[in-house]
């Protein structure tokens, strides 16, 4: 959004709503002040704070009643364009501007933003207006902090290329009474063509409460609290059967769980964005793909409690650069074939991607059982700094205490590193692959890794039915690793074709 634009429109509105004076200065003073300096934005939030009927959006609910203000927000069709009654920094590009998208701000649906009331039904409408206009923009405003529980963006009926402005800050509840019995996500956007979310802003998911929840004297004192939180923890934002999704600038943090993931979606833009979890809080992943394709990650920071990048079956033509990890478990590929499930994850670039103070580097992972193949990977330059296990492949993953031993697997075939190096704590390469589907061509080269400190047990470099080739020597050698192909019976069965 240029800031023609954005003046262009608060210039239409200053036509629009100059019937009304005492409107007419508060939103002006809401829009010029607001580009310009962010202490007049607090000053207007304290405003807000004292008296909420005088600084012009007494009418704050009328949108969400289909009514009052919203209506003008409208942009079809265009009201004409009339000549700048007086000089404005904003408005000197203005007449040659393209028609300002339509813009709907949740404050202007009854949102509070003071961080305690319950903003989900504000967010909710402002969102069923946005929907029915093709480009607009839902604005969640900077400097405010945004109560919402578990809601749902869904599209199906929507209109395309829809922007979700994001610069103020959206925070989770924390008492149990919103999430029931237990929910998969916080916020979902579903069946969307064309839809970005972008800003300066921050979804907080406050998910210390669940990172503990397991812990029974925990238990009792929030049963005493009647806190109980439900043993399902949600997935901060989630997408879901979208096509062309565009996420950047924002920052998620504190997930409950998971913090982004996208399911059944195609053409996605991650970048310029900041996960923020801590080392040790549960099952946080930072982004997980599933069932998607088309996907590039980059320019994003993430530091969280379990993978920055988990990568799952149905996923192809994944293209992940200039990120970085830390702490974290790592950029991974899986765990696949759980409960003797099929899975089919190829083209997948991960380069230009700084490790600091994980457990794994670049992973693979699958159970035992599974079927179904995963091809045509590359781990190209990549900086490791103390990490555990910088290389890893495990096709005997097993997050329980034991899993049965069983013979198929998902096969895995092509996975190259280049250019991998750095230092790690426990083992800097291991390869554990599968009996009856041994890993092949499976290629190394520049790939140096030195040990840190000896307060550790070190551990050699590690292979297991692994078939390939080192296209240049080795730090430390990795003379486990068989040249050239398997010499396995083991048939593909249109069951492992993908
Ligand atoms: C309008 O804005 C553009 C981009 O900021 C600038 O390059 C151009 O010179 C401006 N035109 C006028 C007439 O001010
Ligand atoms: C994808 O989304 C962007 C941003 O909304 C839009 O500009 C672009 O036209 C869309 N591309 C396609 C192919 O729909
Ligand atoms: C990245 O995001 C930050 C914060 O939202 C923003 O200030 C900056 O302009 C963005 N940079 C790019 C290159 O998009
Ligand atoms: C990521 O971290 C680096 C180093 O601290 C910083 O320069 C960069 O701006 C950060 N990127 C984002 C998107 O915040
Ligand atoms: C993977 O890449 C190859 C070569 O570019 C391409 O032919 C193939 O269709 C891709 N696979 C998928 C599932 O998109
Ligand atoms: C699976 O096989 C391994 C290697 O032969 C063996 O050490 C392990 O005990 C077996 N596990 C189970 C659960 O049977």
């Amino acid at each position: 959004m240029s800031e023609v634009r954005r003046g262009c429109f608060g210039f239409l509105l200053l036509i629009l709503l100059c019937s009304n004076f005492d409107g007419c200065e508060g939103r002006k003073g809401w829009h010029w002040r607001h580009r310009q300096s962010p202490s007049s934005s607090l000053a207007r939030k304290k405003g807000r704070g004292n008296n909420g009927a005088g600084n012009g959006h007494s009418s704050g609910g009328g949108g969400a009643r289909g009514g009052g203000r919203s209506g003008y927000l409208s942009p079809l069709p265009p009201p004409p364009l009339p000549p700048p009654p007086s000089p404005s920094p904003y408005l000197k590009n203005g007449s040659q501007a393209a028609p300002a998208a339509a813009m709907f701000d949740v404050l202007d649906f009854g949102a509070k933003g003071d961080g305690v009331t319950d903003d989900t039904k504000a967010f909710e409408a402002a969102w069923a207006t946005a929907c029915k206009v093709g480009g607009s923009v839902m604005v969640v405003p900077a400097e405010f902090e945004f109560l919402v529980g578990p809601i749902s963006f869904s599209g199906p009926y929507c209109q395309t290329n829809i922007v979700f402005q994001l610069d103020g800050m959206i925070i989770a509840p924390t008492n149990a009474k919103y999430w029931g019995s237990g929910l998969l996500w916080w916020i979902e956007f579903s069946k969307l063509q064309g839809i970005t979310i972008q800003g300066s802003g921050v979804i907080e998911g406050r998910g210390s409460v669940w990172w503990t929840n397991n812990e029974p004297d925990v238990d009792s004192i929030k049963e005493e609290l009647s806190l109980v939180l439900p043993k399902i923890k949600p997935t901060a934002l989630r997408f879901y059967g979208s096509y062309n999704v565009t996420v950047r600038g924002i920052t998620i943090q504190n997930s409950q769980q998971c913090h982004l993931k996208f399911d059944n979606c195609e053409t996605v833009q991650v970048y310029n964005m900041t996960i923020a979890s801590p080392g040790n809080s549960l099952n946080t992943d930072g982004i997980h793909l599933q069932n998607s394709r088309d996907v590039m990650i980059h320019h994003t920071n993430m530091s969280c409690g379990d993978d920055c990048v988990s990568i799952q079956t149905g996923c192809s033509n994944i293209n992940i650069h200039s990120v970085t990890c830390g702490p974290g478990h790592g950029i991974s590929i899986g765990g696949l074939g759980r409960d003797n499930s099929k899975a089919c994850v190829s083209n997948i670039t991960v380069r230009d991607v700084n490790l600091h103070s994980t457990m794994t580097g670049v992973r693979i992972k699958t159970w035992q059982g599974g079927s179904g193949s995963v091809q045509n990977i590359r781990f190209s330059n990549i900086r490791v700094t103390e990490v555990q296990t910088p290389i890893m492949i495990d096709q005997f993953y097993c997050d329980r205490s034991s899993c049965k031993n069983q013979t198929s697997a998902v096969g895995l075939s092509g996975i190259a590193y280049e250019n991998i190096k750095g230092t790690y704590t426990v083992k800097p390469v291991h390869f554990a692959c599968s009996d009856a589907s041994p890993c092949s061509d499976i290629t190394l080269t520049q790939v140096e890794l030195q040990p840190l400190q000896e307060h550790y047990h070190m551990y050699e470099p590690f292979c297991w039915q692994t078939y390939g080739e080192l296209y240049t020597p080795t730090l430390p050698p990795v003379v486990c690793l068989q040249n050239g192909k398997p010499t396995s019976n083991h048939i593909l069965s249109d069951h492992d074709l993908c």
